[in-house]
C-alpha cells in the first residue's frame, strides 16, 4: 500500500488501529477490514442510506465518508448499538410490525429512526416519514416502518 495512511478509530467502543488506502470508504473499511457487515452497501453514492453509521454521535453515509476522515473519531454501527441495547425497542417493534422483509435497508433505517427518537420525543407520522425519507426500502412500502417507529415513540 504505497500511499497508505495509519488511522486510529474507536469502533463500537474498541480502539482500532489500521493502515488504510486513502480512497477506502468508511463502510468498506468497517465491512472488509473489521468484518462489521451489518452496514450495507447499496447505491454507493449517498442516495439509499443502506450504509448509515454514526460518527461522533451523528449519522453519516458510510459510502460518502472516507475511512481516513474517521481518524480520531468514534464510530458506531448497528452491531455496537444492538449490543448496547440502544436499538432494542426499535428492533422489537420492527419485528412485531413486520417492518422488514429482506432486511437490506434495516440497519440504516434503525440508526436513522433512533436518531429521530433521540432528538424528538413524539414525532408525528409526517415527521417520521420526512426523517426516514433518505433511507430507501424496496420491500415494505414504509407503512409498517412508520408504524414501528411511532409505536416506540409512544412508549
Ligand atoms: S450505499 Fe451509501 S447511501 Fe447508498
Ligand atoms: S426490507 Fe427490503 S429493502 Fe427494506
Amino acid at each position: 500500500m504505497e500511499h497508505a495512511v495509519d488511522i486510529t478509530v474507536v469502533v463500537n467502543g474498541t480502539t482500532v488501529k489500521r493502515r488504510v488506502e486513502p480512497r477506502q470508504h468508511l463502510v468498506d473499511f468497517l465491512r472488509d477490514e473489521l468484518g462489521l457487515t451489518g452496514s450495507h452497501v447499496g447505491c454507493e453514492h449517498g442516495v439509499c442510506g443502506a450504509c448509515t453509521v454514526r460518527v461522533d454521535g451523528q449519522i453519516v453515509r458510510g459510502c460518502l465518508m472516507l475511512a481516513v476522515q474517521a481518524n480520531g473519531c468514534r464510530v458506531e454501527t448497528v452491531e455496537g448499538l444492538s449490543d448496547s441495547k440502544e436499538l432494542a425497542r426499535l428492533q422489537k417493534a420492527f419485528h412485531e410490525k413486520n417492518a422488514l422483509q429482506c432486511g437490506f435497508c434495516t440497519p440504516g433505517m434503525l440508526l436513522c429512526a433512533q436518531e429521530l427518537l433521540n432528538r424528538k420525543e413524539k414525532p408525528t407520522r409526517e415527521q417520521i416519514r420526512t426523517h426516514i425519507s433518505g433511507n430507501y426500502c424496496r420491500c415494505t412500502g414504509y407503512q409498517a416502518i412508520v408504524d414501528a417507529i411511532e409505536e416506540v415513540s409512544n412508549g
